[in-house]
């Protein structure tokens, strides 16, 4: 396995070899505890970006949930809310867990307000909770329960 770095401004990331991208595929699809998902334009299946379910705990009925659209052309025009919404869904009805939540960087307004569009209330703020772009840097806790989820979209069908 070939694994060299490769800078850009932002981050380091790896070039991998194929045999090393084709296995993370195989041990991502059959990880019981998270379930990763592409995000594809209808129109087109250009994928723009990723989603996730993570942290699952079959006990707790828990998951925690991220998303990611890579490119800022599509950003702001309800797509991530979208995906939330529909990833939500999945959680609860097909495999009726009890609450997701989300680890957001306080400052990252877009992500909070796209949450919170979806039903997910702030929990609270976890200070200083991770090191990134060169500091500690406050998270803050989003979190929807199964039944807030549903009666949500009751109340945004009888709107
Ligand atoms: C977070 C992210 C997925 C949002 O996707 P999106 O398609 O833009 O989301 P939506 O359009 O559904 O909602 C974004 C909301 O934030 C608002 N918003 C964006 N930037 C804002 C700002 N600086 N101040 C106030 N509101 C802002 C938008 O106006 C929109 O709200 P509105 O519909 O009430 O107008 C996208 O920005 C992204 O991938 N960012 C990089 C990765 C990331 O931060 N992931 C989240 C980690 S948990």
């Amino acid at each position: 396995m070939q694994r060299k770095f490769k800078h850009s401004k932002k981050s380091i990331f790896y070039i991998v070899s194929m045999e090393y991208k084709k296995k993370w595929i195989e041990d991502t699809i059959w990880n019981k505890d998270q379930i990763k998902l592409g995000i594809c334009v209808k129109e087109n299946n250009e994928l723009i970006g990723f989603c996730s379910l993570i942290k699952i705990n079959l006990v707790n009925g828990s998951a925690e949930i991220s998303i990611m659209i890579r490119d800022n052309q599509y950003w702001g025009k309800g797509l991530g809310s979208e995906v939330i919404l529909l990833l939500s869904d999945f959680a609860f009805s097909e495999r009726g867990f009890n609450r997701i939540w989300a680890l957001i960087l306080e400052n990252n307004i877009a992500s909070r307000r796209m949450c919170e569009k979806c039903g997910y209330k702030t929990e609270g703020v976890l200070r200083r909770s991770i090191y990134k772009n060169g500091k500690f840097q406050n998270q803050v806790i989003m979190s929807i329960l199964q039944e807030d989820f549903y009666q949500m979209l009751k109340e945004k069908r009888t709107d």
